[in-house]
């Protein structure tokens, strides 16, 4: 039961980016929720908004700048009734650009990094205290540090009633930051150094989502295949060893992970992939490019050929694994034929899925530091043809599973009256005739067909009702 509080305050968390900010967002809905926030989904009515940033590309800060002045309206209407808004910056365009947020919207009460949301009730008091100060007269509240301590040990308990709103599938993060410095990201700088969380805490944290009804888990991690955190004796552990000890929690069906390293795609997770049939046959394995100069230029740290040794190992290990990609094109000093050796990688590996991005330059990294830009128009033809031609693989990966029949774990009604929708072992989202009954469990269901993006399913049990 939700604890009522004689004063309940209303939170409006916005999401920006990628699945990490989605469950740093879910921690700071739990970490306000003793204090009496309730989460909405109307932000005219939130007494709290946070703006979760995303910082990995351009434009993700301008966004949030635009919506801070929309918020900046909607603060004065509420004022105008004799309501107010509290307003908060979270994430990685926090971390990065805290100052400057603080000085250029003098709207926002609070800014904080990914390793500060913990502290957000006591951040809230402080803006609590100076609400009524003229802007000039307010200390911004910035807190952008990288704590020794663990913000992770500081969920409230409540977390799991919490969950239960959240459905069938759930994240969770084992691993945060990385050491890997590709020269294009800002990730090390926002998210700092890789830490992994003890193994007790993610298997505590697991089994409580499953006992909430959780189904399905999606570990995650900037870079979660380097994942060694250390169990109960101190041993450091793998992700293909915690994978393991996951699978024996009774009650969890579906695993999985993101976004993995070609670096660490170690013996002990590929063997997981062929023992653990809890373990989804779906890989996001991030090459970036084809080229082994720009792969070079790009700090990766491995060839063209060495990520071909790992998919054939993987492929080898598990042969149905869906394998899914991110590319960047038109990363300074890309010629043509750099570009051609991406799309040969392309047809080589055969991706089920891929996302593709245009190089922009992110202040305070190597890259952003090298000459010889790729125009703008050249961009743009290339992520053209690189979309191109990974969604005509996407259709025949969709093609290829026609006929076929899989379990497909049902989360949702579906678009249509009298449809419900899920999701195939391999990501892809599957539609069919049926009840709503059918929602929370796993079904085997016939492929029969496929429309834009998704799967068409056909169960037997289901036609019949
Ligand atoms: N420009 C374009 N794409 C980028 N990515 C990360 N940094 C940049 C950048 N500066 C892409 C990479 C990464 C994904 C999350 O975002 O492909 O894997
Ligand atoms: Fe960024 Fe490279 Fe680390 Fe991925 S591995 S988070 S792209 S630095």
């Amino acid at each position: 039961m939700t604890e009522t509080h004689a004063n309940s305050k209303k939170l409006f968390v916005k999401t920006y980016g990628c699945q990490m900010n989605v469950y740093d967002s879910a921690c700071m809905s739990d970490a306000l929720a003793p204090h009496g926030y309730e989460t909405t989904l109307d932000m005219a009515q939130a007494d709290l908004v946070l703006l979760n940033t995303c910082h990995i590309r351009e434009k993700a800060s301008e966004k949030v700048f635009s919506e801070l002045g929309r918020l900046k309206e909607l603060q004065g209407k509420r004022r105008a009734m004799g309501g107010d808004m509290l307003i908060g910056v979270a994430g990685c365009v926090a971390q990065a650009e805290g100052e400057e947020i603080a000085r250029r919207a003098p709207v926002v009460d609070i800014v904080f990094g990914p390793q500060a949301y913990h502290k957000l009730p006591e951040m809230l008091a402080r803006a609590e205290a100076q609400r009524h100060l003229h802007p000039a007269l307010k200390t911004p509240i910035i807190d952008t540090d990288f704590p020794e301590e663990d913000k992770f040990e500081h969920l409230p308990a409540a977390r799991k009633e919490i969950t239960i709103k959240r459905g069938l599938t759930a994240f969770l993060t084992v691993q945060e930051g990385c050491d890997k410095f590709c020269s294009f990201c800002v990730v090390p700088y926002t998210r700092g150094v890789e830490v992994s969380r003890p193994v007790a805490q993610i298997l505590a944290e697991a089994r409580g989502l499953v006992d909430a009804g959780v189904k399905e888990i999606t570990l995650l991690g900037q870079n979660v295949n380097a994942y060694h955190g250390l169990d109960a004796t101190g041993r450091s552990i793998s992700l293909g060893e915690l994978a393991y000890l996951l699978a024996e929690i009774k009650g969890l069906e579906r695993l999985r992970y993101t976004t993995s390293h070609p670096r660490d795609m170690d013996d002990a997770l590929i063997a997981a992939h062929r023992d653990l049939d809890i373990l989804m046959p779906y890989l996001h394995l991030p090459v970036q490019s084809g080229s082994d100069s720009i792969l070079k230029t790009m700090n990766r740290r491995h060839t063209a050929a060495e990520y071909m040794a790992i998919i054939e190992r993987i492929k080898a290990a598990r042969s149905d694994m869906a394998l899914s990609g991110d590319f960047i094109v038109g990363f300074p000093g890309e010629t043509d034929a750099d570009f051609e050796d991406t799309l040969r990688i392309i047809a080589d590996v055969g991706y089920a899925s891929a996302y593709s991005f245009k190089y922009s330059t992110r202040p305070g990294t190597p890259g952003a530091n090298l000459g010889d830009q790729v125009p703008e128009d050249v961009k743009n033809e290339r992520l053209w043809r690189l979309q191109d031609l990974v969604n005509a693989q996407t259709t025949a990966f969709h093609q290829s599973c026609v006929g076929k029949t899989m379990p497909v774990l049902i989360e949702r009604p579906g678009r249509m009256q009298g449809q419900v929708g899920g999701r195939s072992p391999y990501l892809q989202a599957v539609h069919l005739d049926g009840l709503p009954d059918l929602i929370g469990a796993i079904h085997q269901v016939k492929i029969i067909g496929i429309s834009t993006n998704s799967l068409v399913g056909w169960l037997k049990a289901a036609v019949a009702v």
